[in-house]
């Protein structure tokens, strides 16, 4: 797929995602508003029938004023009139289970003329009778004839309101699970799409570095081959130099992409004996040397761990730990100027390997570790490789149960740091 014609996929999507959400959401608003408005009316409705009915006792001249809503729970009957606890708790329980309001609620008896609560009571929307009865029968007995108004408040109104509509909260739901699966196959594709990219540089990358020593073996050999004997013995043996050397460096070529593809298949196996650190690090340094020393560059060791003995696969490790040093010089465009050093740790040894060379983005550095990853330089193709170095270093060590971490900062240098447990 296309970049153009995933990012087109990727607007389109959201926009109609975006859309219908929006959608969603406005229509919830709007059913919620028509359900609240109409739990208000049946509450109003309610609460009036019930001052209807106080006042038919206590004073039957009085008409009754309406309900206030004062906030969203809490509503007002203005009685002014004598009220029994009792008679308002019952009236109450009818009036709003004749309008299915099956909801808890609490009311208060307020003095109507300095609004103070004389009596209050909670009603739990399942149980129908109290067991403060014996109680309400005695209350505000003591002044009968005063003036009373009462008030009612829902405390669970908006999850009542919310439970009324169950068929629009969870077509809501569905609708968040669509989106968070889109979201989901977006980033597999976007993933698949860098994979894919990477390959793809690799492939253009491999073709070009196997080129190079094919190339130059060819160039030798047909010297070789037309000059028959003539050639003088020293020019001789140079040509057959380049192509030994050549080949050798085919062969490694070769047996690096073989070994990613192993680590791969999970075939590794790792052949673990007592090692020495110190030792392995001896022995990739000196592998690397040559090219050092043609490049002038400096090494600096700071061998600090006391117990450097350690459980693991040498051959492995070894494979590692220069892969580390060849990046060291490899990314160090001027003089190369590595530094080595190992310390102890109560279970295990660090080995950390730093250089001053050209170091990496912080934006990229997320990434090296990938498997073909390598980070772009535009069109300078200077230093070579295939990527694949830390994607095989972290494999080893995380097979040891170590970890791999780096610090890095552009033209300042990088430093790896490998931790290894003494026994994994
Ligand atoms: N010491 C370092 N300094 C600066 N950049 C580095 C360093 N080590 C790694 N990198 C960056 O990380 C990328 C990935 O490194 P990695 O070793 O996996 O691949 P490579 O060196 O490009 O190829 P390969 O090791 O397979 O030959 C490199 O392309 C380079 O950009
Ligand atoms: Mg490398």
């Amino acid at each position: 797929m296309s970049r153009r014609k995933i990012r087109m996929i990727i607007i389109l999507a959201t926009v109609a995602l975006g859309g219908l959400l929006t959608v969603q959401l406005l229509w919830l608003n709007k059913a919620f508003k028509s359900e609240e408005k109409e739990f208000n009316l049946a509450v109003q409705v309610a609460m009036s029938q019930t001052v209807q009915q106080l006042l038919a006792k206590a004073n039957p001249v009085e008409t009754a004023k309406p309900v206030k809503h004062l906030t969203s729970s809490f509503f007002l009957a203005e009685v002014n009139a004598p009220i029994k606890a009792q008679e308002l708790d019952t009236l109450l329980r009818q009036e709003f289970a004749r309008r299915h309001l099956s909801i808890p609620y609490e009311y208060g008896i307020l003095n109507a003329e300095d609004d103070t609560l004389v009596f209050g009571n909670y009603v739990p929307a399942t149980i129908k009778v109290t067991k403060t009865e014996a109680f309400l029968k005695n209350t505000i007995q003591a002044a009968p004839n005063g003036y009373y108004n009462f008030v009612v408040v829902f405390p669970t109104r908006t999850t009542h309101i919310l439970s009324e509509m169950q068929l629009w909260v969870y077509s809501t739901l569905a609708l968040l699970v669509v989106i968070l699966f889109f979201a989901y196959i977006l980033y597999s594709i976007l993933q698949e799409k860098r994979l894919s990219e990477l390959k793809a540089d690799f492939i253009n990358n491999m073709t070009h570095e196997l080129q190079t020593p094919i190339t130059n073996i060819a160039i030798a050999s047909e010297i070789l081959r037309k000059a028959d004997s003539n050639l003088p013995a020293a020019k001789s043996q140079r040509y057959h130099q380049i192509i030994f050397q050549e080949n050798e460096r085919l062969k490694s070529q070769v047996e690096q992409v073989l070994q990613m593809a192993e680590l791969d298949k999970k075939a590794m196996r790792l052949t673990k004996t007592s090692i020495n650190v110190h030792q392995l690090l001896a022995d990739s340094l000196q592998r690397l040397s040559l090219r050092l020393q043609k490049r002038s560059g400096q090494i600096t060791c700071y061998l600090n761990a006391e117990k450097a003995t350690i459980e693991a696969d040498s051959q492995h490790l070894t494979n590692a730990l220069y892969n580390l040093l060849d990046n060291a010089e490899k990314y160090s465009p001027q003089t190369p100027n590595i530094q080595v050093s190992t310390r102890n740790y109560q279970q295990g040894i660090l080995i950390s390997i730093a250089d001053k060379g050209q170091g990496i983005r912080k934006e990229v550095q997320r990434f090296i570790f990938d498997t073909f990853y390598r980070v772009p330089t535009g069109n300078i193709h200077n230093v070579r490789g295939f990527g694949l170095g830390l994607s095989y270093v972290k494999t080893i060590i995380q097979a040891h149960q170590g970890s791999i971490r780096v610090k890095s900062q552009e033209n300042q240098g990088s430093c790896f740091e490998l931790y290894l447990p003494f026994r994994a």
